[in-house]
């Protein structure tokens, strides 16, 4: 063995190939063309010339696949890391984010999946650290529910979104999701939503690989409850900005540069959260969240409640459904209605 460019040796220290049935001979020119002479197993050695294309990927004959690793890994510990490596961050640094940076992060927020290809995900990027404040204050979450409100809001005036150096605000726009028309509006709604989630996810993993700090933070077009919006609205907190009325709010990220980071550069997050109870963010095994088939001899769900507390529930969500299949009802009527008009124009 001459010479071992870096890759190959990832390649073959990553997939812990057997030595035996390896024998390598390889020379780099720069890392622009590998020859390469192997041998598998009792084959004889031959000669096989590839050269690494210029996103680093490595174009060789099928037979030599094992080497295209030396990208591949790259990229699979890549992507890894910054998805298992990010953690929720709610304090930062005074530390601008470079626009380059936040141009990345849209970048990848658009390239997020969308069902039925509606692309209706938009983005709202406010640095201006007045707006950043005003939005806070207006949108105030303390961080923990057995928190002293008073004293959390005195030390932290604008909540978690106050510390960020960005946000990104993210809405859906349901103009697409309206034009169907034909009824189908509630059905599909969840579509806004899961559109959104997965932009913002995006986000948060290009935030991580860039070693920034993120925090998803809740919002919704539903969440103008007065303890969370210090009684007004997100129109009113957004109001410097031309948001049109079919736009509907989903999420915001806190952005920002973390005050400590981990061995591997990204940065720290909180161990414990506390939002209902401390609880840790640490993960658990797989098989914690893998749903198993069904141990037929096991015995029913037990809620914990009494006869007559489970009578009650089951009524009230009974009810509940009923009524919500009624609105639908008349939601779907409503909408075909329009639809026929609409046609009818
Ligand atoms: C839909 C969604 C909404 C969230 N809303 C908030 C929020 O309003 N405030 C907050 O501090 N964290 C919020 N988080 C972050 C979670 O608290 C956090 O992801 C969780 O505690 C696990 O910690 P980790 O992100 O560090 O793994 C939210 C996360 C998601 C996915």
């Amino acid at each position: 063995m001459c010479f071992i460019g870096r890759p190959c040796l990832f390649a073959i220290l990553a997939t812990k190939w057997p030595p035996r049935t390896l024998g390598w001979g390889i020379r780099t020119d720069f890392m622009q063309k590998i020859q390469l002479r192997h041998a598998f197993g009792r084959r004889n050695s031959e000669k096989v010339t590839c050269s690494i294309t210029p996103d680093r990927g490595i174009y060789l004959s099928n037979r030599l696949s094992l080497i295209m690793y030396s990208s591949k890994i790259d990229r699979i510990d890549c992507v890894k890391q910054s998805l298992m490596k990010r953690r929720s961050v709610r304090t930062f640094t005074d530390q601008k984010i470079e626009q380059p940076i936040l141009d990345d992060l849209i970048d990848v927020a658009k390239y997020a999946p969308s069902g039925s290809n509606w692309q209706n995900q938009r983005f709202l990027v406010v640095t201006d650290p007045e707006e950043i404040q005003k939005i806070g204050k207006i949108r105030f979450v303390w961080p923990y529910k057995s928190a002293n409100v008073d004293r959390v809001k005195e030390a932290h005036p604008a909540g978690i979104l106050g510390h960020g150096a960005a946000l990104i605000v993210v809405f859906a726009d349901a103009a697409k999701n309206d034009a169907r028309g034909n009824g189908e509006y509630y059905m599909w709604e969840a579509l806004e939503t899961q559109n959104c989630s997965a932009s913002i996810q995006n986000i948060l993993t290009m935030a991580a690989a860039h070693g920034l700090g993120s925090c998803w933070v809740s919002a919704s077009e539903k969440m103008n409850y007065s303890r969370m919006l210090s009684g007004k609205t997100w129109r009113d907190a957004l109001s410097s900005y031309d948001i049109p009325s079919t736009y509907k709010m989903q999420g915001v990220v806190v952005l920002g540069y973390p005050k400590s980071y981990d061995e591997a550069g990204y940065a720290k997050g909180e161990k414990l959260h506390g939002a209902t109870d401390w609880v840790s963010t640490e993960r658990q095994e797989n098989s914690h969240y893998l749903i198993n088939k069904r141990d037929v001899n096991a015995s029913n769900f037990d809620s914990g409640l009494g006869r007559n507390e489970a009578f009650f529930v089951l009524a009230y969500s009974k009810m509940i459904k009923l009524l919500l299949r009624l609105v639908s009802y008349f939601d779907r009527r409503i909408h075909k209605i329009e639809y026929v008009r609409h046609l009818g124009k």
